[in-house]
């Protein structure tokens, strides 16, 4: 049986096989700036809406710098980097956010960059965020978002137990076109049977 021994003001190191996933260190922001101007990763999280956009982003190092040095001081999300075990670089991040506490649910979201995409990374993070959010945390349910032209995140989601719950008809607007936003979610109760 999980305990629920931590809140979302600690912000842990978790190891893995190919990465590791910890809390945001000063000199991450240069990274993830260049990591969140790659224009496939602002298309998939809907950070442009159309291809122009996408392709034109630049990162404004002076919010990016006010938004991450306060990320370990929150007390109601998790953000963590997501580090290549291979290269030790940053290439991304996961996050625990929208704490509900009187539901007990929050949602997940996660993003790898270019150099790290592709070779197993964003699922085994998803896999050790997931893993210790059910351990740790008093979390019911964890809920997700993911859009219908983003199979390969579909598919890294259904591999840590996500289960498709229905769709936002239409829910986006990409270079004119309308996309489905397909909702997802895991029950602590999943998530324990498929351990045990
Ligand atoms: C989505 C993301 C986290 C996945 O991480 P990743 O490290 O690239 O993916 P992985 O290598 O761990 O696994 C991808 C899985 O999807 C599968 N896949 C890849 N492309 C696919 C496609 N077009 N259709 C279906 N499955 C696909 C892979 O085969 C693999 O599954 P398998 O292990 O069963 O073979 C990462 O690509 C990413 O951040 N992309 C950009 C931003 C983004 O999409 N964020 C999520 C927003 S909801």
């Amino acid at each position: 049986m999980a305990t629920t021994d931590r809140t979302f003001a600690d912000k842990p190191t978790l190891t893995g096989t190919l990465v590791t996933l910890r809390p945001v260190e000063p000199d991450d922001v240069p990274v993830l700036g260049r990591i969140l101007t790659d224009p496939e990763l602002r298309r998939l999280t809907a950070s442009a809406h159309s291809t122009a956009e996408a392709e034109s982003g630049e990162e404004d190092l002076t919010r990016l710098q006010a938004w991450y040095s306060t990320r370990n001081a929150q007390t109601d999300r998790l953000d963590l980097m997501v580090v290549d075990n291979a290269s030790g670089e940053v290439v991304g991040e996961v996050v625990l956010n929208e704490w509900d506490e009187a539901s007990r649910t929050c949602n997940y979201r996660v993003l790898i960059g270019p150099a790290g995409r592709d070779r197993g990374l964003g699922t085994e993070a998803t896999r050790l965020l997931i893993d210790h959010a059910f351990t740790h945390l008093p979390l019911h349910r964890i809920d997700l978002e993911v859009y219908a032209f983003n199979p390969r995140a579909q598919r890294t989601y259904e591999k840590a137990g996500f289960v498709v719950e229905g769709r936002r008809r239409e829910a986006l607007q990409f270079d004119g076109e309308r996309v489905d936003a397909v909702i997802m979610g895991l029950l602590r109760q999943e998530w324990e049977e498929a351990r045990s």
